[in-house]
């Protein structure tokens, strides 16, 4: 599929259509099958400055913080106990020695045989490894715009090229890599959501994140209009089309929007996995990237699977209706 082609698709394709295609597409490619994450949001310290998100170094009143090996440990028992296939480890950027989070992600491994993603952000290329050699099995970056002008606005002092080097980097040192981008971001012509789509698929990834933007207050962008969810829709099917085997994330940003469906909409749409919140409840409203984020909890994303007819491997919930985690 070429540049126009894809253009037709986002663009042009009547709906029903478009998502017709992609849920055929899913069900040739990955089945019924949805993977269900568990998010960790271990730490929001951050030292970039995105411009669209609200963890950016600029925001000072945000109130940071960092759990200790014992409370991220706890998280992630709590994770494993509820059912979830994977432990995502994300946070804000910021360098630390390495071996910090390596023996976090060991002891994940050890104690709970949990695959293990992170997503902590652009790294020395040491630091990845050191990671990989503790058994990390995949790692989240997303490339946020193919249009590097766009790129180095939205990210003072970075560019694209140093991006790409990282995800780069991760493929190397044998991480199953997942990038992705935002949908209206401001400055965003709508026509480079194709260059977009060429560059994951030039890039391989195993999985790919696309969320709207929404503004966050304390940033730049703060009155800025937020992602369009129906673009964000036709851009997850198109990704179904042209990525056929990909882990597509149904986003919580796109849950945010639409906090009624959002998740089930993205899973007609083509997605095929959800990434459920073990954020421990006191750090949530410090990890706010951008204004009235949703919590996805496991109880919404079980929902979410079944209304969609599809299928997750979760154990069943307790008769008198508790979960392990809701
Ligand atoms: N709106 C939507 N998504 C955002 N992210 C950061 N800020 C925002 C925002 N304001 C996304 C980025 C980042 C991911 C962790 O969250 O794409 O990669
Ligand atoms: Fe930091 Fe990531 Fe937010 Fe950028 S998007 S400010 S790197 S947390």
């Amino acid at each position: 599929m070429n540049r126009r082609e894809i253009l037709d698709l986002l663009f042009r394709m009547p709906w029903p259509e478009l998502r017709a295609a992609a849920q055929q597409q899913r069900r040739a490619a990955v089945g019924r099958h949805v993977f269900v994450r568990g998010l960790l949001e271990f730490s929001n310290l951050c030292r970039r400055n995105c411009r669209y998100c609200g963890l950016r170094r600029a925001n000072r009143p945000l109130r940071r913080y960092c759990l200790s090996r014992s409370a991220i440990l706890a998280a992630a028992r709590q994770a494993a106990a509820a059912g979830v296939d994977t432990l995502v480890l994300q946070s804000g950027e910021w360098e630390r020695p390495p071996h910090w989070l390596a023996a976090i992600i060991r002891q994940v491994k050890a104690e709970l045989g949990l695959a293990v993603t992170l997503s902590v952000g652009e790294m020395p290329r040491d630091h990845y490894a050191c990671w990989r050699e503790a058994g990390a099995d995949r790692f989240l970056l997303r490339h946020e715009t193919a249009d590097a002008t766009l790129y180095a606005r939205l990210h003072p002092g970075h560019h694209l090229t140093e991006r790409l080097r990282a995800l780069e980097w991760l493929a190397e040192l044998g991480y199953e890599v997942g990038s992705g981008f935002l949908v209206g971001v401001p400055g965003q012509r709508p026509t480079s959501l194709a260059d977009d789509i060429l560059l994951v698929r030039r890039l391989g990834v195993a999985m790919c994140g696309v969320g709207p933007f929404i503004p966050q207050a304390a940033t730049p962008l703060a009155l800025a209009p937020h992602g369009d969810v129906p673009m964000t829709l036709r851009v997850l099917a198109v990704l179904r089309l042209v990525l056929p085997t990909a882990h597509l994330p149904a986003t919580t940003a796109l849950a945010s929007l639409s906090p009624d469906d959002g998740q089930r909409q993205g899973l007609l749409a083509g997605a095929n996995v959800l990434m459920p919140s073990f954020t421990p409840a006191a750090c949530r409203a410090a990890y706010r990237i951008y204004d009235n984020k949703a919590q996805v909890s496991l109880a919404a994303a079980r929902r979410a699977i079944t209304s969609a007819g599809l299928r997750h491997r979760l154990p069943a919930v307790l008769p008198s209706g508790d979960s392990a985690h809701v």
